[in-house]
């Protein structure tokens, strides 16, 4: 059987991940692609786990090796067992952040070396990378705005400013390195006109 597409959708915080994944699940299905949608951190039983452990304020700091390795443990529990299996039957899998959210957050964000990133992620993933990733963009201040109308901050919404610039910057850097791989959608637009560049790089996919 062929094996279905793996899809990432990357960006900020407040940048409509959740409504664009919504939306492409329906679009995808629409056309008869089975697709199973997940996210990172989690996806399965351990893996959310891990995902609360990282999300949730603790009195004892984490360090960012922990961080590190947490997100790169719930990695291996989600590729093993939800992941690869979907794959494997033919399913497609779009996933809410994979692999470079750790190079933006944890490379970018917390200023950690990308050589041991890389290190890890050719550990966990062996040979394995997304065949598409979707990169929402927006301004900084316009994604944590949305973001701050959700409610109590986690972890990571709480960190500064300048935190989240250097975490789209290296989500940019990372589009520019990878341009087959990645696509650029314009975020800050009014949600028809990005759903409309969606659907254009959906159906340049399915037409291949
Ligand atoms: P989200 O589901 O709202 O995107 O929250 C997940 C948070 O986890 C987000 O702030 C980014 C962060 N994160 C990392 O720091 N590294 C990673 O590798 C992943 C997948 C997420």
């Amino acid at each position: 059987m062929k094996p279905g597409l793996f899809i990432t959708l990357e960006g900020g915080e407040g940048v409509g991940k959740s409504t664009n994944l919504q939306f492409m699940q329906d679009w995808l299905q629409s056309r008869n692609i089975q697709v199973s949608v997940t996210r990172e951190p989690g996806g399965t039983e351990l893996a959310e786990k891990i995902r609360a452990l990282l999300l949730e304020q603790h009195q004892e700091s984490l360090t960012q090796q922990a961080e590190l390795l947490l997100v790169f443990a719930a990695r291996a529990q989600h590729l093993q067992h939800l992941i690869l299996p979907s794959l494997q039957q033919g399913r497609w899998v779009l996933c809410d952040r994979f692999t470079d959210a750790t190079y933006a957050y944890q490379g970018g964000g917390r200023g950690l070396d990308i050589q041991m990133i890389s290190m890890l992620e050719n550990t966990v993933q062996g040979s394995l990378r997304p065949d598409l990733t979707l990169l929402l963009d927006a301004p900084v201040a316009t994604g944590m705005q949305r973001a701050s109308k959700r409610g109590a901050l986690d972890r990571f919404e709480s960190e500064r400013y300048d935190f989240f610039e250097r975490v789209r910057h290296s989500y940019l850097q990372q589009a520019q390195a990878s341009p087959q791989r990645y696509r650029i959608i314009d975020a800050s637009l009014p949600l028809p006109d990005v759903q409309q560049q969606i659907v254009e790089v959906l159906t340049a996919l399915i037409t291949l």
